[in-house]
């Protein structure tokens, strides 16, 4: 075929430069379904627990992503202020995950461990308490809204479709583990695991 004839005929060179940037993105994108270090969990990497779990869904129904990501770039400055570059297989069991790129506050990617309990727990009632300058909301009722877990076991069970390694046991066991507690608890469980597991290797 001609040139001329592809440059004459809009039709087919539409046709054909979708074609040729297709190549383009699947290369890119196909691999990534393959690659271990993008769909295989990273060493040590532990499910949430029927407590974190809970947790992580206060976190959503707070909107508490709307001004933390959980994702840090590969960059120096990042690096030193949150420590190791977030990596794909620490995410590869969070349905959905809670990367973002919205930073109103600091990143919480590694935040597990940063602090105690009692810091968390003041900083939620009230993170001027702690951090005078803060801009952050209070959050007063997740010390007096109990869990009752009637959803919990649901939840695991769920995501255990999604590929997440739970257990018969942790299933059966997931009302008794989180009903009666605090949503403060599950909360403050939820956010000292976050990033844990590459935490030593900065
Ligand atoms: C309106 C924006 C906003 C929302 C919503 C918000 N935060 Fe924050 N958060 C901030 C800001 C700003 C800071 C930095 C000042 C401070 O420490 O209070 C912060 C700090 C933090 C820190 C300390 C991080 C560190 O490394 O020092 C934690 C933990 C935290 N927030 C958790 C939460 C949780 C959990 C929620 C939801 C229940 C939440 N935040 C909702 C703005 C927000």
């Amino acid at each position: 075929m001609k040139h001329e004839n592809v440059e004459k005929n809009i039709g087919l060179m539409i046709v054909l430069i979708l074609i040729v940037v297709s190549f383009g993105g699947l290369a890119e994108i196909v691999p990534l379904f393959f690659q271990k270090q993008t769909t295989e969990p990273v060493e040590g990497l532990k499910p949430l627990t029927a407590l974190e779990l809970e947790g992580r869904d206060i976190y959503i129904r707070e909107g508490c992503y709307v001004c933390h990501s959980q994702m840090v770039r590969p960059f120096r400055s990042e690096t030193e202020r949150y420590g190791h570059y977030s990596v794909a297989g620490e995410s590869v069991w969070n349905h959905p995950f809670q990367w973002g790129s919205k930073r109103t506050g600091p990143d919480l990617a590694r935040v597990g461990g940063r602090y105690s309990d009692d810091w968390h727990r003041a900083h939620l009632y009230n993170p001027r308490d702690v951090v005078p300058e803060s801009k952050m909301p209070s959050y007063p009722w997740l010390f007096t809204n109990t869990l009752d877990g009637s959803l919990t076991a649901k939840k695991l069970e769920t995501l255990r479709t999604l590929g997440v390694p739970y257990s018969d046991d942790d299933i059966a066991n997931a009302k008794a583990s989180v009903q009666g507690k605090t949503e403060i608890e599950a909360i403050v469980a939820y956010l000292q695991q976050l990033g844990t597991v590459l935490k030593d290797k900065r």
